[in-house]
């Protein structure tokens, strides 16, 4: 079956617009979670004061909103995203924390509505790997850089390195509740870029120089395993929509296997550990 970017693009928006709630009510944890990731692209931009940074694909904007503080009083930053959403929750996290110099625009990063050169530095912490055309979105990226200007990225390394996905993943193909990914002809997702070879080989052909791909591991911490499903249906859409299309009593099967899955992850304490791992790059224009 061919890929078909334009009803990929429609399902995407809606599927994040729909998500936004979710990832307000978790985004203590997925700042925690992110944090290594978060400090690894803002040293990469190494934002200085009055300088402008855009971040894209942004979500909460939460990398954008560390580069805030660093860039004031008479530089900005500008959280984009494709959904509305998300930029509510954006706004409101941006009002929490006092920020005056944040820009909220709606866009989608395969077009992007700003002028040639006419920012510093880009952030997209998870954002390319989920786009129909990553190659467009880096070309329209490196238009938007001064020349000189930087980009620092985060994609998912491969499944593998990622139970906290794959378990989920995988019990749910074994179910046959979803199909299993056709690995010959892989969809935008949120594992297609897991390789440093890919990130490195998208960013030369987009014109990017010096470029820097790295692992950064995580962790992801959970008090317990009820607390991890609650989140997982919180943050993942397709996990959200593929369970709640299931019967109660499957839904618990389900639920019974997934903890037995992530027992091993269970620490000292109690709580879940549960481990991951992305890939960040840094390229200048
Ligand atoms: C996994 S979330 C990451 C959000 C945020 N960057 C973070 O790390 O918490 C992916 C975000 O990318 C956005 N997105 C996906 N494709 C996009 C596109 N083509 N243009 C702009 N935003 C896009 C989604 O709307 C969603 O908010």
């Amino acid at each position: 079956m061919s890929f078909d970017s334009n009803a990929y693009r429609e399902a995407s928006l809606e599927n994040w617009e729909e998500a936004a709630a979710g990832w307000v009510a978790r985004q203590a944890l997925m700042r925690e979670f992110a944090a290594p990731v978060s400090h690894w692209l803002i040293d990469a931009i190494s934002p200085q004061p009055g300088q402008r940074v855009l971040e894209l694909a942004a979500g909460l904007g939460e990398t954008a909103m560390l580069a805030a503080e660093l860039v004031a009083p008479m530089g900005g930053v500008v959280v984009s995203d494709q959904a509305e959403a998300m930029l509510v929750g954006a706004r409101a996290r941006a009002i929490e924390l006092g920020l005056a110099n944040v820009e909220f625009q709606v866009l989608n990063a395969e077009w992007i509505d700003l002028p040639l050169a006419s920012v510093d530095a880009v952030v997209c912490r998870w954002g390319y790997m989920l786009m129909a055309d990553p190659a467009t979105a880096l070309g329209e990226t490196r238009r938007v850089l001064r020349p000189g200007g930087v980009l620092a990225l985060a994609v998912w390394d491969s499944i593998e390195h990622n139970p906290w996905a794959a378990l989920p993943a995988r019990e749910l193909v074994e179910r046959g509740v979803v199909p299993a990914p056709d690995r010959s002809a892989p969809a935008p997702g949120p594992f297609v870029l897991g390789s440093a070879e890919r990130v490195a080989e998208l960013l030369e052909q987009a014109g990017f120089a010096e470029i820097e791909v790295q692992a950064v591991d995580l962790l992801r911490r959970h008090p317990d395993f009820e607390e991890l499903w609650d989140s997982t249906l919180d943050l993942s859409r397709n996990f959200h929509d593929a369970i709640l299309s299931r019967p109660p009593s499957e839904i618990d099967g389900i639920r019974a296997s997934l903890a037995e899955r992530f027992a091993p992850y269970t620490s000292a304490d109690g709580t879940l550990e549960i481990p991951g791992r992305t890939l960040v790059a840094r390229a200048s224009s």
